[in-house]
């Protein structure tokens, strides 16, 4: 029964890293000004983590004998012209992902799985300092 649960708050995760690799290349590709030196860098940066941490969630889906999904979370992304709202969706987006990996923390250890412990550990330790940096940023 928690490995269904485990599966299911996985593929939560997972759809969220295919929208946050969609959302990001997007914006780092269409940001414009000055702020394009910084934030095309950074945008591509979490554009590849997500990629990479979709892989580790995928893997685990399947490691516990799941269907990872292959659709993006529905939630839309907006087209954003200023530099401002790209970092509030940003930080919304890494919002969503700290919550969905804080409580996929709170049930993995009850498939008793310590490596797959330690991989999601790492993903939620990143999205909370990715949330951190962006907090600051829009400080
Ligand atoms: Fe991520
Ligand atoms: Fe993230």
């Amino acid at each position: 029964m928690s490995v269904d649960l485990l599966i299911e708050q996985l593929n939560e995760a997972l759809g969220w890293e295919l929208r946050a690799v969609n959302m990001y290349a997007h914006y780092a590709a269409t940001v414009q000004g000055i702020h394009r030196l910084q934030l095309d860098p950074l945008f591509t940066e979490e554009a590849s983590e997500s990629i990479a941490h979709a892989d580790v969630v995928r893997r685990a889906i399947v490691k516990l004998g799941g269907i990872p999904v292959t659709e993006r979370n529905p939630h839309p992304i907006a087209n954003a012209t200023d530099y401002k709202s790209m970092l509030e969706r940003s930080l919304e987006t890494e919002t969503k992902a700290s919550e969905v990996y804080g409580t996929i923390m709170t049930i993995v250890d009850q498939v008793g799985d310590q490596e797959m412990h330690d991989a999601i550990e790492q993903i939620y330790f990143a999205e909370l300092r990715s949330l951190e940096h962006l907090r600051l940023i829009l400080a």
